[in-house]
């Protein structure tokens, strides 16, 4: 064989080979960390880097472009920035956070970024959606109609919320917030409303409660927990309610109707102010950046009830936040309460004194109101926070051993007795047509006999009766019909049968 021809045979599939080779240039703009903070980084070398772009790190940590300026940008760092390093690369991704959404999510609990920490199988997306979405403008909103049953009788009946309204849920710690928030999400068994509880800056320990008390009542195959605990990254923090916030608006822009908890706001708050003065932003009031403000407001904006044209889903928002000392008019209570429709507040008095839930009626307030409450509760709930505020001023007034008359002893008796009904314990959910046999049986004067230690038990045996006599009125009160003047008088009867019933059966009971 000539010496050309091996040459040939050697070279050929080596020069076929070359031919093939197309060389994939990847254009990648690579800066570098030049400081590392607590939660922010700043990094220099990005030229048209864009507000609120999504950065990578090495070792696969994210960061959003913050504070930008011509060569160096404040970065919010979401994860730990102990392994971050001056001088380490950061890469662009040209497009802003996004997390999964779709039913995938459902049951599970992820972090701020949508991942799984529940130890599961990898999120099975639907699509991905950014964490920041304008709200829903004003002609696709329909007005708040639906009630949203909590299952607790001092707000189903006193401070109703409906399906699309924003609630705030303000009270010093350990009052009974998350309780309160927890029982409305248990109490949708049969509604079809999915729920989304997100919890903000809390123990790890406190989270695992929460999630423990959805799996016992059955709750998590109808709920999403997005948590950013007070161990992660402020950053993470930060983002998680906008996250879990388009979570929901995936489900609502479907027509379901979605109920987001968000526990709590001040946490939030407090997240935003550490990493703004981090980045050196001026401070405000209570040390919090300027736009403390529209950081919530363009958060709860995105509650809303869809009209029928736009998909008909609705995004109910209960936004929890702590008070300190009992001061509501402090910088963040009082923007959320402006924010919010309403405000439930719970009262660190009323939970010494045991009145559980804790909820103080007079100050507390739906601006939805009675239009979303279910017609029945009108005929019976319709005057009870007038009734009870008076009630309460003269519990006051009494106290100074004033000689009272024949009827104010009767009110207060009655209102004692209407305190009773409003006590409810946790994870007790009691169904609408069982509240209103319980506030009509008290408001009427049915309970004014007992001792205000019977009321429960009397209450437990007007509820079954009405339940067992007239499972025609309660699918009827159910489904949304009047509560006609008949309806009342064959309620009264049936309540009055009961506790006389009763009453012969302790009688002969001790005889
Ligand atoms: N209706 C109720 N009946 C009985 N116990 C209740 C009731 N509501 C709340 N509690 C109890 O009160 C305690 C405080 O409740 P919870 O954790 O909901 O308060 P919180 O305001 O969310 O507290 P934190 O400020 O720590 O977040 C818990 O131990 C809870 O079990
Ligand atoms: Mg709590």
């Amino acid at each position: 064989m000539k010496l050309a021809d091996l040459h040939g045979d050697l070279f050929a599939p080596l020069e076929d080979a070359l031919a093939r080779v197309r060389p994939a240039i990847e254009l990648a703009e690579v800066a570098h960390v030049l400081s590392v903070g607590n939660g922010i980084a700043e990094v220099v070398g990005f030229t048209d880097l864009r507000a609120d772009e999504l950065l990578t790190f090495s070792g696969g940590v994210m960061g959003i472009a913050s504070n930008l300026s011509e060569h160096r940008a404040g970065v919010i760092v979401l994860g730990a920035t102990s392994r971050l390093r001056p001088g380490d690369p950061v890469r662009r991704t040209g497009r802003v956070v996004d997390v999964p959404v779709g039913a995938g999510l459902i049951g599970r609990v992820v972090d701020a970024l949508g991942r799984p920490i529940d130890g599961g199988s990898p999120i099975d997306a639907e699509r991905f959606l950014p964490i920041e979405q304008p709200s829903p403008p004003i002609m696709h909103r329909a007005p708040v109609q639906v009630p949203l049953q909590t299952g607790i009788k001092a707000i189903d009946a006193g401070i109703p919320i409906g399906r699309g309204q924003r609630e705030l849920i303000l009270g010093d710690r350990q009052t009974g917030k998350t309780a309160i928030a927890v029982d409305a999400i248990l109490n949708q068994r049969d509604s079809g409303v999915l729920s989304i509880y997100c919890a903000i800056g809390q123990r790890a320990s406190a989270v695992v409660r929460v999630i423990q008390s959805l799996r016992e009542g059955g709750a998590m195959e109808r709920t999403i927990v997005v948590v950013a605990s007070g161990e992660d990254a402020p950053g993470l923090q930060f983002v998680a309610p906008y996250a879990a916030t388009s979570m929901a608006e995936h489900f609502m822009a479907a027509g379901r109707d979605v109920l987001i908890v968000y526990d709590d706001l001040t946490r939030h708050a407090r997240a935003y102010r550490e990493l703004s003065l981090l980045l050196r932003r001026p401070p405000g009031r209570e040390a919090y950046p300027g736009d403390i403000f529209y950081i919530h407001s363009r958060l709860l904006e995105r509650a809303t009830q869809l009209r029928e044209e736009y998909g008909g889903g609705s995004l109910t928002a209960l936004p929890v936040v702590e008070t300190q000392a009992q001061n509501i008019s402090a910088f963040i209570p009082t923007n959320l309460i402006s924010i919010t429709d309403g405000q439930i507040y719970l009262s660190p008095g009323l939970f010494e004194k045991g009145h559980l839930p804790a909820i103080d009626i007079g100050t507390s307030v739906s601006r939805v109101g009675g239009k979303v409450q279910l017609p029945a509760f009108r005929a019976v709930a319709g005057n009870l926070r007038l009734m009870y505020a008076q009630f309460e001023e003269l519990e006051t007034f009494a106290r100074f051993g004033t000689q009272l008359d024949a009827e104010t002893r009767r009110r207060l008796t009655r209102g004692l007795r209407v305190r009773e009904v409003l006590k409810q314990r946790e994870h007790d959910h009691v169904d609408v047509p069982e509240q209103i046999a319980a506030l009509l049986a008290a408001t009427e004067g049915l309970f004014d006999d007992l001792e205000p230690g019977a009321v429960a038990g009397a209450e437990r045996t007007v509820c079954a009766a009405v339940r067992a006599n007239l499972p025609d009125l309660c699918d009827r009160i159910t489904e949304g019909a009047k509560l006609g003047d008949e309806d009342r008088a064959a309620l009264i009867k049936t309540l009055r049968e009961a506790l006389s019933g009763a009453e012969a059966g302790t009688g002969n009971g001790n005889a």
